[in-house]
């Protein structure tokens, strides 16, 4: 894959990941907001890369979305564009619905109308409980969403990107094909 398009790419993770993938040569559009929570001065040493651009704009706006597709003839999406902050959500919820709901829709719709992208699966992270099991209602609607979605997009959405540490064994028995396990992996850490 030599073009992709990293939504998000100012945020936390997304930073990390688009200094990461423009190290590597691929041709990487990062489209960002811009809200609180992006951070143009993390990607300082990738801004002038030739094989980087950076764009402002929302993932709600379907219309740029599918143009900037079609313009940078992308071949895969990562997203990562989100209201993250989940403290947040309690006094404003609408940003939450706005950007995680409808603008993730959009941009996954915009995907599924560009025939040369291949759209692998979706993904979640549940309400934390220790209980792994209070997430297995979670993972389940995921698996019937994509099911339902591959059935009327005739694609097949093999991925399912869900379970970590504490209950990716749930995850796994729900259909999970991708985990993350960090904190199984390299031990407890403290917050940044
Ligand atoms: N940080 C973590 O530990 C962690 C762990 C697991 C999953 N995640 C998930 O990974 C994703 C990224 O997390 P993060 O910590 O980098 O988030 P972040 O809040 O640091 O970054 C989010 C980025 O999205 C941008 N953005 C917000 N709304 C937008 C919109 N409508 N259109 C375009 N851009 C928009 C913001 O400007 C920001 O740059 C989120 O979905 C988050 O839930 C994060």
């Amino acid at each position: 894959m030599n073009r992709i398009l990293v939504t998000g790419g100012a945020g936390f993770i997304g930073s990390a990941l688009v200094r990461h993938l423009v190290a590597t040569g691929v041709r990487i559009v990062n489209l960002d907001r811009l809200t609180y929570a992006g951070n143009l001065a993390s990607l300082a040493p990738v801004e002038s890369a030739p094989n980087y651009r950076f764009v402002r704009g929302d993932i709600a706006d379907g219309a740029r979305i599918l143009s900037l597709l079609r313009e940078e003839r992308i071949e895969g999406i990562m997203h990562l564009a989100a209201e993250s902050h989940v403290d947040r959500s309690i006094d404003g919820p609408a940003a939450f619905v706005e950007t995680n709901v409808l603008g993730t829709f959009r941009l996954l719709s915009a995907a599924l109308a560009c025939i040369h992208l291949d759209v692998r699966g979706l993904m979640t992270v549940p309400p934390y409980d220790e209980d792994p099991e209070r997430s297995r209602p979670y993972f389940a609607a995921l698996r019937e969403l994509r099911d339902r979605l591959a059935r009327s997009s005739g694609r097949p959405l093999p991925e399912l990107s869900m379970g970590m540490s504490h209950d990716f064994a749930v995850a796994v028995e729900e259909g999970a094909t991708e985990i993350r396990v960090g904190t199984a992996l390299f031990g407890a850490r403290e917050a940044p």
